[in-house]
């Protein structure tokens, strides 16, 4: 489904974790009348690590179970793990309109001068059909360096929840794009999963005078342009919410409570798919 879309201006956004909260903030700041419900597979995290069949059946059962039970104007799979392989299904199973998130290397080619651009992402992501076709249609003028990494997720994520990453770590993770002495090997850099812009001060003090680029901005533009212009949350029960899959201990509970309210949600609460 695509076009403009009815008036419940409650929007949906879907990742295995929290990085997908560097679109929403985008999202937000395009379209501020809006209000959100933020699903996250805390059980499935994280998805970069998981088969192709096994992230798209999981996106699935958790998006449609969701969908049936409230009612929204949008889904934004803010993950570019999950998009790169589940947005064909997931458009034929739900019934408004879906917006994907992928690696923004097509303005990277386009900014860049030196004509070798990196792309660090999931292992998923970077081993995708989908990517490659991207690299291929947008960028075949450059050289690609692309890095899979799982740790930087989980960095990334744990950052979110309090804990201050180590430099040392995020250094070794992203050495492909650095020569033997030290300098950057790229001009710009596409951050190709939603939780790696958490990790942008840390890697623009590693990368120095490298331009990062997400997709968020894009995503912001597109929800926007689906959207009505005076698109608003009407519901009673207005106000935006957090919802989790899986078990999570006590502590890691009042972690993501903490985050959320801190964000102005009035809800963070376990969804059983
Ligand atoms: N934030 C996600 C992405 O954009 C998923 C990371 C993961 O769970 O591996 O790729």
């Amino acid at each position: 489904m695509s076009g403009m879309v009815g008036a419940s201006g409650r929007v949906l956004f879907y990742d295995s974790g929290i990085g997908g909260l560097s679109v929403l903030g985008a999202v937000r700041r395009r379209c501020p009348g809006l209000c959100f419900s933020y699903l996250f597979d805390h059980e499935g995290f994280p998805y970069g690590e998981l088969t192709e069949r096994e992230v798209v059946d999981r996106c699935v059962r958790n998006l449609t179970s969701m969908v049936s039970r409230d009612r929204f104007a949008l889904v934004v799979v803010a993950c570019n793990t999950a998009s790169t392989v589940a947005l064909p299904e997931l458009r034929r199973c739900l019934d408004l309109p879906v917006v994907g998130v992928v690696p923004a290397v097509k303005p990277a080619a386009r900014l860049s001068r030196l004509r070798r651009i990196g792309l660090l992402a999931t292992h998923g992501t970077i081993s995708r059909g989908y990517t490659q076709e991207l690299i291929s249609r947008f960028a075949s003028g450059c050289e690609v360096i692309s890095v899979g990494s799982a740790r930087l997720v989980e960095l990334a994520e744990a950052k979110l929840r309090g804990t201050v990453p180590d430099p040392g770590e995020i250094s070794a993770e992203i050495s492909p794009f650095l020569s033997p002495d030290g300098s950057p090997r790229v001009d710009v850099l596409v951050l190709g999963c939603t939780h790696f812009p958490f990790l942008a001060p840390e890697i623009g003090t590693i990368l120095p005078g490298v331009r990062l680029l997400d997709s968020g901005d894009a995503i912001g533009r597109r929800v926007a342009g689906l959207l009505p212009q005076d698109a608003g949350c009407s519901e009673v029960a207005a106000g935006d919410r957090a919802h989790y899959v899986g078990e999570m201990p006590e502590q890691a509970r009042s972690q993501y409570s903490g985050i959320f309210s801190g964000l102005g949600f009035v809800s963070c609460e376990r969804f059983v798919p």
